[in-house]
């Protein structure tokens, strides 16, 4: 179906990563009634759909993404009938919930997993990728992992080697195999029945390789030392992700969630702009995330590149989901240069997302302005990224509820990584209690998008203005100028102020006698005018 018919062209979305949003049962790690507790937040906020990461029985290698059973709840975040409730519950406030489904990989204590190797001749071995060592004896191609080092693991018990793409925890499916295909369809319809409104496909571009698991092209010297994005960097990614073979998979999913009124949002972790387009045709999956902003300086002609790209790639089917903050990456004010500037610049930049055509979400305290967690060595607990400018633990630090211990996030004040050293005035509690805070005025942008339709609908224009510091469009009768620079800018006015990123531009706002209007947009601050 194409046309602004789907539920989710309306749709604001929030993020919420699971162990770092509400401990209701004092082990210090966040479960589905925390998210249940809280959704008040929420309906408050404006959102209505709601994103929850994985919740599945988990070793926890990579907290909930190296999946044991798929169709059960980890009783660390609570049970079945727990999941339901918090499905009624949003539902009864009109906010929608997608689950996260992670089909590239399990982990290794998933039974299908335990079955291949207890059995090498039996059925389940098919379900993974396994290959004898090369003639040196070691891997059998030069695939490196999205988290540093090989993707391959040698396995004593078999002698061949197993494939995985992230952790050695997450041995990757074959995709190849027609009755892993069949399990998914069940896991799929599982979900659905219960009520769930569709999927996050984790690593979507990952899930077919190349049938012979040829090598990559080297582009340089690889050093298993190094960076995990520069050992990455080190090939040309042609054989391990992006195989055209995988939109079938995705054509399969939409048409079981088709029967749902389901939407399929994909991970799709490609920053080629060309081949994230090519991810998202053929009537796959709805939508598809773009992570382009994570790479960005504050800077006018990257900003500019990196929202208008995707777009003109993506067609007019799929919608780009648009993410400045996210479970992965350091945090948008953090990225941005910190401090205040940091989270005046990230609100002025999620501004521009949510002016755009496409799907927006925040992740949590996205919307209390947070910048990244502080977290002792002592304390990290991400697998990935022994440096702690690559670890994802920053951006994972507990939700701040209210002053108080743990800031209202648990009872115990041994949780699962520290607080991150916030403040009384990050809290939620704190900041719905204001009218000037950032939870006051994401709120407002949430409900900006939601009142505007042209914001949904109508065509995109890029505008060129004189100066080279601001980023500017058209939506309709809308005009959204985002001022990069640090100097003030003076903007005529041709018609009404809708919304600003500071009040302090509405002050400034000063029609003249003369009839001829402008205002003052201070560095790093947006604006969104109704021309007439
Ligand atoms: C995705 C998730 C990330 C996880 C990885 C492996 O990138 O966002 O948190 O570690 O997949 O499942």
């Amino acid at each position: 179906m194409t046309g602004s018919t789907h539920w989710w062209h309306d749709a604001v979305g929030y993020m919420v990563y699971l162990p770092s949003f509400a401990d209701t049962d004092g082990d210090g790690f966040g479960d589905l009634a925390g998210v249940t507790l809280h959704l008040d937040h929420l309906a408050d906020l404006g959102v209505n759909l709601l994103w929850v990461t994985p919740f599945y029985p988990s070793p926890m290698a990579d907290f909930g993404y190296d999946v044991a059973d798929y169709c059960a709840v980890d009783p660390r975040f609570g049970d079945l009938d727990t999941f339901d409730h918090l499905l009624a519950e949003a539902h009864a406030r009109g906010i929608r919930v997608i689950i996260d489904l992670v089909p590239n990989h399990t982990s290794r204590q998933h039974p299908w997993f335990q079955a291949a190797l207890a059995d090498p001749g039996g059925p389940y071995h098919d379900y993974y990728l396994w290959r004898d060592p090369a003639a040196d004896s070691g891997p059998p191609n030069n695939w490196v992992s999205f988290f540093g080092g090989r993707t391959w693991t040698l396995e004593p018990g078999t002698g061949q080697y197993y494939l995985h793409l992230f952790l050695a925890e997450q041995p990757d499916l074959n995709w190849r195999n027609p009755a892993v295909l069949d399990e998914f369809d069940t896991i799929l319809r599982f979900w659905l029945e219960r009520g769930i409104d569709g999927f996050r496909i984790d690593a979507a571009q990952t899930l077919i390789k190349d049938a012979d698991l040829r090598s990559n092209p080297q582009i340089r010297r690889w050093e298993s030392t190094a960076a995990r994005g520069e050992q990455w960097d080190s090939f040309e990614h042609v054989h391990d992700i992006l195989q055209p073979e995988t939109h079938a998979i995705f054509q399969r999913w939409q048409g079981i969630c088709q029967e749902y009124d389901a939407f399929l949002v994909g991970e799709t972790y490609v920053l080629d702009p060309q081949r994230f387009g090519d991810l998202l045709q053929d009537e796959g999956l709805h939508a598809g995330f773009w992570f382009g902003p994570m790479q960005i300086q504050w800077q006018a002609a990257q900003i500019r590149q990196t929202l208008g790209a995707p777009l003109a790639h993506a067609g007019t089917r799929a919608r780009v989901a648009w993410l400045a903050s996210s479970q992965d990456e350091p945090r948008a004010p953090t990225r941005f240069g910190g401090g205040e500037l940091g989270r005046r610049r990230a609100f002025t930049f999620v501004t521009l997302l949510f002016c755009l055509p496409g799907l927006p979400f925040l992740y949590q305290g996205e919307e209390l302005g947070l910048v990244d967690g502080i977290v002792p060595p002592e304390c990290r607990a991400d697998p990935v990224g022994a440096d702690v400018t690559l670890s994802r633990d920053g951006c994972r630090t507990p939700m701040p509820w209210r002053p108080g211990p743990a800031f209202g996030f648990s009872d115990s004040e041994d949780t699962w990584l520290p607080d991150g050293g916030r403040t009384d005035s990050d809290t939620a509690s704190v900041q719905r209690a204001s009218t000037d805070s950032w939870f006051a005025r994401y709120r407002s942008l949430v409900r900006f998008r939601s009142r505007e339709p042209e914001l949904r609908s109508a065509a995109l224009e890029w505008l060129s203005v004189d100066s080279g510091n601001v980023v500017a469009f058209r939506r309709g009768t809308l005009v959204i100028m985002a001022n990069v620079g640090d100097d003030p800018l003076e903007v005529p006015i041709d018609g009404e102020l809708v919304f600003t990123t500071t009040p302090l531009i509405v002050d400034a706002h000063r029609p003249s006698s003369a009839g001829a209007t402008h205002v003052v947009l201070p560095g790093s601050e947006a604006l969104v005018i109704r021309t007439t």
